[in-house]
């Protein structure tokens, strides 16, 4: 059986995972919080890998906080930089397949159409620079694994633009949003399922680190998204198109990072952003 360890297990995705690791057969999930296991710890890495001996590794832990990495960058390169390296160390010593989860952000925003793996990476945010040092680290070690690229990740977990929206739609009459910055929205429950399928591939994995993109299928504005959740869930609640200018915030954000998630049918068929919505929005634990 193939067993699984999964970092940062109190996150989105490390939540997401633990909510469907009831149903996945033949593999065992192991699940790790930030105090368990430290990535940032060498040696705590190593003590965890010698007693559980997990056969690949899924790193959902990072620093996420966008604006607060601009005052803290330190924090976050340790997390983002140095805790990936970590892995990556042990995980080709010991033969450990990673799967490592990084960002849009490594882009800058301005080539105009989606993202294709091999694009030119150039971060604008301290957050995008600590994550592309992460890839850069992975990438130089050469793990057996891959790095996936996503973005706009939501769940009924966590901190994410969908929960805040409802928030908001529920103090306010009318919410400002950015109707200049475009990506595309990936429920964490889809880029789970991604990795789920390409844990059951194992075996057809080639040599060393690969990169994917993976989010949901369709590109919009973060106005579009919140205009969206308002018309499903029948919340009436007056969404303004603002622009960036307009919205300031301690990091630049990238204009239009969508990904292009083509073609990649190692990580399963792709799901159509407004249909993953409808299913977060449908599940009632967890959404305010
Ligand atoms: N959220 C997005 O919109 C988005 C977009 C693109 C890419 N991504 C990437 O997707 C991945 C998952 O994101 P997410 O939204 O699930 O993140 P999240 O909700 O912020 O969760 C991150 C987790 O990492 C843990 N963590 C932080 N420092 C750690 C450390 N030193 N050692 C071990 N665990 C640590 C945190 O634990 P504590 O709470 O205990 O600190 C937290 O549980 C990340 O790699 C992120 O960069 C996210």
């Amino acid at each position: 059986m193939l067993k699984v360890l999964i970092t940062g297990k109190n996150g989105q995705l490390g939540s997401t995972f633990q909510e469907l690791a009831t149903s996945v057969a033949d593999i065992e999930f192991i699940f790790k919080d930030s105090k368990e296991l430290d990535i940032t710890d060498f040696k705590q890495v190593e003590g965890v890998l010698s007693t559980d001996k997990p056969n690949i590794i899924v790193n959902c832990a990072a620093y996420t906080a966008v604006d607060r990495a601009e005052e803290e960058p330190e924090q976050a390169d340790l997390v983002n930089h140095i805790g990936v390296k970590n892995l990556a160390m042990m995980c080709k010593n010991r033969n450990i397949g990673l799967i490592h989860i990084s960002t849009d952000y490594v882009f800058d925003g301005e080539k105009g159409s989606p993202y294709e793996v091999a694009d030119p990476t150039n971060p604008i945010n301290v957050y995008g620079k600590t994550k592309l040092a992460g890839e850069l680290a992975m990438q130089a070690i050469n793990p057996n694994g891959c790095i996936i690229r996503t973005s706009w990740v939501y769940s009924k977990y966590g901190s994410n633009f969908v929960k805040t929206m409802l928030r908001l739609s529920k103090e306010k009459d009318e919410i400002n949003v950015v109707a200049d910055q475009y990506g595309s929205p990936t429920y964490a429950t889809d880029l789970a399922n991604a990795c789920i399928s390409l844990m059951k591939n194992v075996e057809n994995w080639k040599d060393g680190t690969e990169i994917y993109h993976y989010s949901n299928e369709g590109v919009i504005s973060w106005y579009e998204f919140a205009k969206e959740i308002m018309v499903i869930t029948k919340i009436n609640c007056n969404v303004i198109a603002i622009e960036s200018k307009k919205f300031k915030t301690l990091a630049r954000r990238p204009k239009r990072t969508a990904l292009n998630p083509h073609p990649q049918k190692i990580l399963g068929n792709l799901v159509n952003w407004k249909e993953s919505l409808v299913i977060n929005l449908k599940e009632k634990d967890g959404l305010e």
